[in-house]
């Protein structure tokens, strides 16, 4: 079988998940990350201002690693590879998105709820597996669980998740990362307050260095 390209290098371990409503704010917004600390983002297909957000990012901001969120199909894949996405998320995984991600080699974090949907994934090629909705279905609680049969798994839990849980999760040998978007709330991307994204960032960060093995 064909394996998955493996993710560009970063250093964070907290993924933030971001709706970019305006891609005039995008380079500002990974760089108020990058200050605090966190050299990755998430930009999500969920609005009309994402691809621009990532073709910004990607040329203005090469420092901060820009990935797409939401990926929901073979062309939204392509688009967002040609934007500049160096990896891509998608809250679920269908046949038609792990082939397309492999086709294009393009690292793809393919999200999974079922030890079945994990298997299913594992099997096409892919290692690193987005645990969504995290909260909801269990949290730490549920990786550790999973984690006896299916030890090669390795973990990027996001959905409700908090800064008060991310040691929690980073605790667990097989979670890599976490995601969520508690880092960028919608109303400080409003008010363009960058300094508010960079405390929130530099707080998370502080956090994973506690939850580190
Ligand atoms: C995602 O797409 O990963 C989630 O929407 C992030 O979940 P959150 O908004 O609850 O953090």
């Amino acid at each position: 079988a064909q394996k998955a390209a493996t993710l560009p290098a970063f250093r964070t371990r907290v993924l933030p998940v971001v709706v970019v409503d305006d891609a005039d704010h995008a380079v500002d917004l990974a760089r108020a990350l990058w200050a605090g600390g966190i050299d990755a983002i998430e930009v999500t297909l969920r609005s009309d201002a994402a691809l621009a957000a990532i073709e910004r990012i990607a040329r203005h901001a090469p420092e901060v690693v820009v990935g797409a969120g939401t990926v929901l199909s073979a062309q939204q894949l392509h688009q967002a590879r040609d934007a500049g996405a160096r990896f891509a998320l998608s809250p679920g995984c269908t046949p038609a998105l792990l082939q397309a991600a492999l086709s294009a080699r393009l690292p793809f974090v393919p999200g999974v709820a079922t030890p079945s949907e994990a298997m299913r994934a594992a099997e096409a090629g892919y290692s690193l597996l987005k645990f969504f909705p995290a909260e909801s279905l269990g949290g730490p609680d549920t990786l550790r669980a999973w984690a006896g049969p299916l030890p090669h798994l390795r973990w990027c839990p996001t959905g409700g998740i908090t800064a008060a849980r991310v040691a929690d999760y980073l605790a667990l040998p097989t979670v890599a990362m976490v995601g969520g978007s508690w880092l960028t709330p919608r109303s400080a991307l409003q008010a363009k307050d960058w300094g508010a994204i960079t405390a929130l960032a530099r707080d998370a960060v502080q956090r994973s260095a506690t939850g580190a093995a």
